[in-house]
């Protein structure tokens, strides 16, 4: 079949090292330049006619894109956007939409590759960096939890030697807080327990968590649910998952229970990567988690910071949430990122499929 004619129109974008798609308002493909061409995989004459979407695995936030694009008559950008190869290869992209012409109603996807090793650099950095970071708090925790023990004995023993029983309202709050801090502290140290690796089918940790939000929250919550049932098992700790997973789950819950969002929504998916770079080692397999709410977005000014400990965007929060599920992925020698907006969070645990954990190590621990 001879790949249909190039329009006049778009011959400006053929030279372009920025890949360019153009699509009209039926979201047919018109035109797609040579770098767009060789960023997915599929030659201009495949391309032209199909369904833009099929490069968005979100269907969602591609509309909510073109929407604010339209609406806004500016261009839509979104940093650090993963979108699928026609050979089902992820690319992490900068991706942009804007309206062309309003009459007959085209658009234009620009995407720029985000450079792999740009991107691992830097999440790299922020790992680092919150391992730092944890080790002071650590160490921080360790100090102020012995002055607390005698803090708290010394008001009991004043407690005991006050004839007033009305002054006993201050030694209690000096005790009540004391606990409260304590308890924090306690958490901030939890020991490292022994990892228990076994053979775990990562669908079980998952629908383990559905059922503990489903008790926890009630049944307001739509649950949505896309598995690859095809994933093979994996070594990890089953229970130190399942933690994991629930932490980020809860956060979803708890930030759309907030904002009151209507027809709370949490999606779980589940997929295979392939090819994939993270803690500056290649894996040829991993598993990929998708924990996706239709809430109001992490607050942009703790979105770098929400993996520290004591970081929260919530009164009542410890802030310990995140960081200790990101302990735990790591340990799985694996990774967690995420990516917010108003009315789409979704974060994404990967999990390499070989990841050089048995069951002896564990007992090597010992
Ligand atoms: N899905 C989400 N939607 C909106 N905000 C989130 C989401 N997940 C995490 N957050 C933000 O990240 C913060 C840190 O989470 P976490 O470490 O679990 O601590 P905590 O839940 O105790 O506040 C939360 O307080 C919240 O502000
Ligand atoms: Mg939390």
């Amino acid at each position: 079949m001879t790949p249909p004619l190039i329009n006049k129109n778009y011959q400006g974008l053929e030279q372009l090292a920025t890949a360019a798609i153009v699509f009209d308002k039926n979201l047919k493909i018109i035109y797609m330049n040579p770098s767009a061409e060789v960023l997915l995989e599929l030659s201009h004459g495949q391309a032209h006619n199909q369904n833009i979407e099929i490069f968005f695995e979100d269907h969602k936030f591609f509309k909510l894109a073109l929407d604010s694009a339209t609406k806004k008559q500016s261009s839509y950008r979104e940093n650090e956007y993963f979108i699928k190869s026609k050979q089902n290869k992820t690319i992490c992209v900068t991706l942009t939409i804007s309206q062309l012409n309003k009459d007959p109603g085209d658009f234009i996807v620009e995407l720029i590759q985000m450079d792999q090793h740009l991107r691992v650099a830097k999440e790299e950095r922020m790992f680092i960096q919150q391992q730092a970071n944890s080790e002071l708090l650590r160490n921080l925790a360790h100090e102020i939890r012995n002055p607390l023990g005698g803090l708290r004995g010394a008001a009991q023993l004043l407690e005991k030697e006050l004839g007033d029983h009305s002054l006993e309202e201050y030694t209690q709050i000096i005790i009540k807080e004391a606990d409260r801090l304590q308890n924090l502290m306690n958490k901030l140290l939890t020991p490292h327990q022994l990892p228990a690796y076994e053979e775990t089918n990562i669908h079980e940790v998952i629908e383990r968590v559905r059922s503990l939000i489903l008790s926890e929250f009630g049944k307001d919550i739509t649950f949505v649910r896309d598995y690859d049932v095809s994933l093979p098992e994996i070594i990890a700790d089953r229970e130190k998952l399942i933690q994991a997973v629930l932490n980020i789950a809860r956060n979803a819950i708890q930030s759309m229970q907030n904002d009151n969002t209507q027809n709370m929504q949490l999606k779980l998916t589940t997929r295979s990567e392939r090819q994939i770079v993270f803690h500056k080692k290649k894996h040829a397999t991993a598993i990929r988690i998708d924990i996706e709410d239709n809430g109001p977005g992490i607050p942009l000014n703790i979105q770098d910071k929400i993996f520290y400990p004591l970081v929260s965007g919530n009164e009542q929060g410890s802030g310990l949430g995140l960081p200790l599920s990101q302990n735990i992925v790591t340990q799985h020698k694996g990774m967690i990122t995420f990516i917010s907006q108003t009315g789409h969070t979704k974060f994404s645990i990967l999990l390499p499929i070989n990841n050089g954990l048995n069951d002896l190590e564990a007992n090597n621990n010992e």
